[in-house]
């Protein structure tokens, strides 16, 4: 099996935020935002797979400031954990003002991207050399963070499903909904 190291596939853009991207408030749409993140987690994977990637999930999203126009926007995104055939790139946004230097950690967030050979189907993608403690710790976070995302998967695809209304309506019995059937 082939190994590579972390460093290997880091990515780092800087996008200025030009007015084309503002909405109706005048602040970056998080939509512009989380387009941009997903081209760089998938730079980021498809050098550590050399395969064409897609998206699989996308976790943890929570803007915590808002990003201005005219601001510089830096992602910095690096593969944090792989399994067999899926890659989880851990991402960091900071804005900066440029007139300013001043600086906000705006985002982080995790995106799970799946490696496709030529044929279309998924691909074993090389392991991870990990170099030093804190990559040890990603990995072992983003191991986590699969095994999590997985099982809210099936509860969702089962649990649910599998209820009967009465037992869903008592669920939600005391939040803000009406049940007109
Ligand atoms: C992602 C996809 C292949 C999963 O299909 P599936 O039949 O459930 O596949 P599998 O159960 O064999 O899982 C394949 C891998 O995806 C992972 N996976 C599946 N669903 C996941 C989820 N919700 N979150 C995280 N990982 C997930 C599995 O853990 C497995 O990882 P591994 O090989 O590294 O162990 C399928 O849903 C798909 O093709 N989705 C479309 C993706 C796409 O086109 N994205 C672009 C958006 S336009």
């Amino acid at each position: 099996m082939i190994f590579k190291k972390i460093s290997d596939s880091e990515t780092t853009i800087t996008e200025l935020m030009v007015p084309a991207y503002a909405n109706f408030g005048g602040k970056v749409h998080g939509g512009v935002l989380l387009s941009l993140m997903d081209k760089v987690a998938y730079v980021c994977a498809t050098k550590h797979s050399q395969s064409y990637c897609v998206t699989v999930s996308v976790e943890g999203v929570e803007f915590l400031y808002p990003v201005e126009v005219g601001e510089l926007l830096t992602i910095k995104a690096s593969i944090n954990y792989v399994g067999n055939t899926t890659m989880i790139i851990g991402m960091r946004i900071e804005s900066q003002n440029p007139r300013t230097g001043a600086n906000h950690h705006t985002n982080s967030c995790y995106f799970t991207m799946l490696a496709k050979n030529s044929e279309g189907e998924n691909c074993s993608v090389p392991g991870l050399i990990l170099e030093n403690e804190i990559q040890l710790r990603r990995f072992c976070e983003g191991k986590y963070l699969k095994k999590n995302s997985m099982e809210k998967r099936n509860v969702l695809k089962s649990d649910f499903k599998d209820h009967a209304n009465e037992v869903l309506i008592e669920q939600c019995k005391d939040d803000k909904c009406e049940i007109h059937f």
